[in-house]
């Protein structure tokens, strides 16, 4: 097993290139199950859960090639609709797969994710919009079997709580319904977006984009002809280098990205001393002179996103005063508190409420990732605190950030990839 070596305290500079959204890019990938022609995905992000998804989607026999970030992705040849437990317990976004599946052939099986390091995280909002659309659910040895043979049919659909990939999963479903689906308390994260605007370019009458009511009119089971496109920046991997930016008192610039879709996170970054300059597709970091503590409510888009709480944390260890941190969407995701507190920040946790006071001095230790998110966390808290840090089970890490240690290698840390 692969671990990061780093050495603190380290000073960046210079510029970083964005890769593609790992989180646009999943649902995007599904979407071609939609499509009739073959089609062509450019800066998809070259990590380990696309991989584990072109895999997905081989095995069900489309054809798929990714090479220097553009995906080549066939589905006519599609012939097996069943994602199995071996893909989907290592990638719970494999998800995704059901509703496509289920509005092209009729049937399919996926495999119940089962929980994970952040929390419970149930699919129920899915399958019931799924039933809603007429679709029969069963679960059965660990398997959802879904089967709607005489098609999917518009419905109207409340969701209970709003959900990312629930709401990809159900508008793609409804892409191929009979009839009209108005999807109501949906997700309206850039990824969300960027789907329903896809299946708009590429002729579905899909309206509200953007906003929390969806509605959508189904072609009837017909496949798409679908338009070529490129994947949105990554705006959680955009934030963790201002966050790397920021704790390392240092100035970066970043390149490739949407500002608009980071308005939460620059204005926390803000409130806590620093400058963010950006330009149409760049952001530039200009460190706080002293950092100030900032209290944080994780919340679905616009709001500040709980994948950015464990990097935010790590920030709030070097700043003044006491950082309030309330995690509003996970109910185990703060695994990283235990190994920060081993790096000596000083957390108290009480349920989903974190106090950070900030101002203790961090050393090295060894560290253990738990999930994404936590390890970048880890690693910028490694590069501000004096002397070595090992931050072990970094695959974690290699799921959704591209060439990380190169990135931070080229601003001028010290981070190595060595082996267990
Ligand atoms: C997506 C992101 C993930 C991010 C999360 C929240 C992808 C691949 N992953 O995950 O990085 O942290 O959004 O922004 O895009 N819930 C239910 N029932 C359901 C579905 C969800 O109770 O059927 C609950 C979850 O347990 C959680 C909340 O709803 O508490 C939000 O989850 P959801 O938006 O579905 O997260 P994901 O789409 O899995």
């Amino acid at each position: 097993m692969d671990y990061l070596r780093i050495q603190g305290p380290t000073k960046l500079s210079g510029t970083v290139t964005i890769s593609g959204a790992k989180n646009a890019a999943l649902p995007l990938i599904t979407l071609a199950l939609l499509a009739h022609n073959p089609l062509k995905i450019t800066n998809m992000p070259e990590v380990a859960d696309i991989k584990t998804l072109l895999k997905l989607l081989q095995n069900l026999g489309a054809s798929c090639t990714l090479q220097n970030h553009v995906l080549n992705v066939d589905t006519s040849t599609v012939n097996h609709t069943m994602a199995n437990y071996d893909i989907v317990k290592t990638m719970r976004a494999s998800i995704l797969v059901l509703g496509p599946l289920l509005a092209r052939f009729g049937h399919c099986e996926v495999s119940l994710p089962g929980g994970c390091a952040i929390g419970q995280r149930p699919i129920d909002l899915h399958l019931k919009a799924l039933e809603q659309m007429g679709a029969q659910i069963t679960i059965h040895a660990g398997y959802v079997h879904a089967l709607a043979p005489e098609g999917l049919k518009g419905a109207h659909i409340i969701f209970d709580k709003i959900t990312v990939t629930g709401t990809a999963n159900i508008v793609m479903a409804a892409a191929l319904a009979h009839g009209k689906t108005v999807l109501v308390n949906c997700a309206k994260e850039p990824e969300v977006v960027q789907l329903c605007e896809i299946l708009r370019d590429s002729g579905i009458d899909i309206t509200g984009i953007g906003t929390s009511e969806l509605t959508i009119i189904g072609t009837g089971g017909k496949t798409i002809d679908m338009v070529d496109f490129e994947v949105i920046p990554d705006r959680i991997e955009a934030g963790t280098y201002l966050c790397a930016g920021a704790i390392t008192n240092s100035t970066i610039t970043l390149e490739r990205v949407r500002p608009d879709h980071l308005d939460a996170v620059t204005a926390k970054l803000e409130q806590m001393g620093c400058r963010v300059e950006c330009g149409e597709t760049t952001m530039t970091i200009h460190p706080a002179e002293r950092l100030k503590h900032v209290d944080i409510i994780t919340q679905e888009y616009p709001a500040f996103p709980t994948d950015m709480q464990a990097q935010f944390m790590a920030l709030a260890t070097l700043s003044s005063g006491t950082s309030i941190i309330e995690e509003r969407l996970f109910e185990n995701r703060f695994m990283h508190v235990s190994e920060l507190q081993r790096l000596g920040a000083d957390i108290k946790l009480n349920g989903h409420t974190a106090m950070v006071t900030g101002g203790s001095p961090l050393f090295g230790a060894d560290v253990m990732a738990t999930d994404l998110r936590a390890s970048s966390a880890l690693v910028l808290a490694a590069m501000t605190a004096e002397g070595t840090t090992n931050v072990h089970r970094i695959y974690h890490l290699d799921r959704g950030y591209e060439n990380l240690e190169q990135k931070l290698q080229a601003l001028g840390a010290s981070i190595e990839r060595l082996k267990e």
